[in-house]
């Protein structure tokens, strides 16, 4: 095959065939005799296939400006092996447990970024739009442990369920759906992504992320934002910053056509570098995001749910983590409550977009006949983080979960009777990095702020030792 070919270009334009053969038997584990470079060689042109020839190219674009020494020949070499093996896996179905070598620097021992086929528990297999592979970005199964949250009556306990440890940079529920997402764009040989969300958005800054420790290129369109001045490089934005994201800036605009501008830039993009594009909706919001919450339904059935909880609460945005968490609940039979905070959209809206989500995978449900949405949280949770921090060590985001602990713990004292029992199991979804969004340095200041205890140096009480 082409590979071959592309061998004996390198090794005919860096004149080192010697050391090529050696490298390409190494990096690409293939057999690659001399007979077969000259064989190939003489139909170089119609051998080297066309995405093959654009790293090719690259590689020569590279050297060219210099006098390569050996060293640098090696490392640019290794680079297109690794992504040629990697193109090679990808389309022709995966095997990916050999293919271990392609992200340097990284312990494949511990499966990470490893793909497999995905199985979807017994009680979902007959829904529509299953995933067929998944591909592991994420620590789990994460913790579930009691919460002592302040404000909390008597009547209740309540337990939390730590997704925010699901990783470090991509950590949060989020992140359980981008392991279905990657692991088809992987699978459609793509070689950009592009996604979008607000400033602060925590799935653009896991997207970003991903995408460069797969040698992948993000592109992000940031919504709400029509000049480069209003950028920040704080929080969120700071890390799909580092990830060097290529930046769009979308001014305000509805959620259909935001959507819309999302698909058209990944044909745009696919167009202009000629090479494929995947396009993952705002939030990640999608069929296979509502397997991603299925499969967390799962994990939570086998870290004992059913004996140990009445009811679970959790923050909603566009609707993919409690519709699935949902669903979950409804298809086992489960005798549970899932209640849903809503962080920004009216209960009218979500239930219409959530019923969508419920008929594209196969049932003809009503959202308010599985979940109970709750709206009236919008505003800032800070007062809410500050105290839950001074209180109990969780730190929990600007965004959705403080709001959502803020609901649940408004909820409580006012419609305790929405509760189908007294063990209350609040889902963290993540989103840690908003804290650090830079509205924070005034939060702290304010007077009464729970997490406050600035003290004069008692000169008099503690004396500095002689
Ligand atoms: C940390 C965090 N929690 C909760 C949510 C809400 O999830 P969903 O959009 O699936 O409703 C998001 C959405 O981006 C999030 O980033």
């Amino acid at each position: 095959m082409g590979v071959t070919a592309v061998l004996g270009e390198c090794a005919r334009i860096f004149t080192h065939p010697r050391m090529i053969f050696k490298l390409a038997q190494r990096e690409l584990n293939v057999d690659i005799s001399t007979d077969a470079y000259i064989d190939e060689n003489r139909n170089i042109e119609q051998t080297i296939r066309a995405d093959e020839r654009f790293y090719l190219e690259l590689l020569v674009i590279q050297a060219a400006d210099e006098e390569p020494s050996t060293h640098k020949i090696e490392m640019y070499f290794i680079t297109y092996c690794r992504k040629l093996s990697h193109n090679r896996e990808a389309s022709t179905g995966p095997d990916w447990r050999d293919d271990r070598q392609w992200i340097p620097g990284i312990n494949m021992d511990n499966g990470y970024f490893q793909m497999h086929e995905y199985q979807a528990p017994a009680w979902a297999q007959h829904l529509n739009h299953i995933p067929s592979h998944i591909v592991k970005l994420t620590t789990l199964n994460t913790p579930i442990h009691r919460w002592s949250l302040p404000g909390v009556p008597d009547r209740f306990q309540v337990f939390i369920k730590r997704d925010d440890l699901s990783g470090a940079e991509l950590s949060g529920s989020k992140v359980r759906i981008l392991q279905f997402l990657f692991a088809e764009a992987l699978r459609q040989n793509a070689r950009h992504v592009v996604t979008g969300g607000c400033l602060q958005s925590n799935h653009c800054r896991s997207v970003a992320l991903t995408c460069r420790q797969f040698g992948l290129t993000p592109h992000i369109v940031v919504a709400r934002v029509s000049k480069k001045e209003e950028l920040e490089a704080k929080g969120n934005a700071l890390l799909y910053r580092l990830a060097g994201s290529h930046l769009y800036l979308s001014p305000t605009c509805s959620y259909e056509s935001f959507s819309q501008r999302l698909r058209s830039l990944a044909g745009y993009i696919s167009d202009k570098y000629r090479e494929p594009c995947y396009c993952i909706p705002l939030g990640g919001s999608s069929p296979p995001g509502m397997f991603a919450f299925i499969t967390l339904f799962q994990e939570l059935i086998e870290q004992g749910l059913f004996d140990n909880f009445d009811d679970i609460v959790v923050s909603i945005a566009t609707g993919c983590t409690a519709a699935g968490i949902a669903v979950g609940n409804y298809l086992t039979g489960s005798k549970l409550r899932i209640h849903a905070v809503s962080i920004a959209l009216s209960k009218e809206e979500l239930t219409k977009r959530i019923d969508l989500m419920l008929s594209d995978i196969g049932l003809s449900l009503g959202t308010n006949d599985i979940m109970d949405i709750i709206d009236g949280y919008i505003g800032q949770g800070y007062e809410t983080i500050t105290n839950v921090s001074a209180n109990t060590g969780i730190l929990l985001d600007p965004y959705y979960t403080g709001k959502g602990t803020q609901g649940l713990l408004e909820e409580l004292k006012k419609n305790p009777t929405t509760f189908q029992g007294k063990k209350i199991l609040f889902i963290h979804t993540g989103g840690k990095f908003g804290l650090f969004n830079g509205e924070m340095d005034q939060v702290m200041n304010l007077p009464g702020n729970h997490a406050n205890y600035i003290n004069e140096w008692p000169e008099k009480d503690i004396p500095l030792v002689q």
